[in-house]
């Protein structure tokens, strides 16, 4: 498959070369192509662009900024280039307030999920809300001796769960599928629990795994 993958930092370049490791053809977008020229060379089969070239590129989108801005790229990119597409929403709506004692602090609400507002305001694109929450460095081939780690996702639109479930498949996981996308509300947050390790004793391998 075509992959756009929206974002050029660590989760961006984590997903791209997962997605060239099993046989996708991932393109990059950006606000500056320069930052990725290495990037490039290192990955000569994927490709940069812009925001809007990287949307119209991929059959699959993936959504992988900073949650501050997640709206205003997905407008940059252009929905026309998003609509029907399932588009992986990887993003955390972090705020730009430390942490306190190692808890991370959002700018939604328990009520309000990023993945819904980006959803209500672009309504075309099939929003799948997954990737948040694990780290970069452990989302593609996740080796833990706890087993396959789960990955929660949620999201609308029935066909773009599947195509992720593929992916996800594909790349180690097992997939726990919560339902609509208010289920982010519950999902945006284990990014929260996951992190707190990791700013308090620098314990940053880990993932979350759903026993029955
Ligand atoms: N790091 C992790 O391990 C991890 C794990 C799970 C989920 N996440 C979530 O995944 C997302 C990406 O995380 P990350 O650590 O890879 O990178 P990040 O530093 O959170 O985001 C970098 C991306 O955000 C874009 N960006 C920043 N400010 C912008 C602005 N004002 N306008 C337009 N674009 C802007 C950058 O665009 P340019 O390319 O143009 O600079 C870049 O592509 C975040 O929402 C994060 O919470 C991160």
């Amino acid at each position: 498959m075509k992959i756009g993958v929206l974002g050029s930092g660590d989760v961006a370049r984590a997903l791209a070369e997962g997605f060239l490791g099993h046989g996708h053809e991932p393109m990059l977008g950006t606000r500056d192509r320069a930052k990725l020229e290495p990037w490039v060379k290192e990955n000569p089969k994927g490709a940069s662009g812009s925001f809007a070239e990287a949307a119209k590129f991929g059959e699959v989108v993936v959504l992988a900024v900073k949650g501050s801005v997640a709206a205003d790229v997905v407008r940059a990119a252009g929905i026309a280039h998003l609509a029907g597409k399932p588009v992986i929403d990887a993003t955390n709506p972090i705020a730009d307030a430390p942490p306190e004692n190692g808890v991370l602090k959002f700018f939604t609400s328990l009520d309000e999920s990023l993945m819904e507002r980006l959803q209500r305001e672009f309504a075309g694109a099939r929003f799948v809300k997954a990737f948040n929450s694990v780290g970069s460095a452990s989302m593609v081939n996740p080796k833990f001796k706890g087993g396959k780690p789960t990955m929660f996702i949620c999201g609308n639109d029935e066909s773009a769960k599947k195509v992720v479930t593929g992916i996800l498949d594909a790349f180690g996981w097992e997939t726990a599928d919560m339902g609509a996308v208010e289920a982010a509300r519950a999902i945006e947050p284990l990014c929260i629990l996951w992190c707190i390790p990791g700013f308090l004793r620098q314990d940053w391998v880990h993932a979350f795994k759903l026993l029955s």
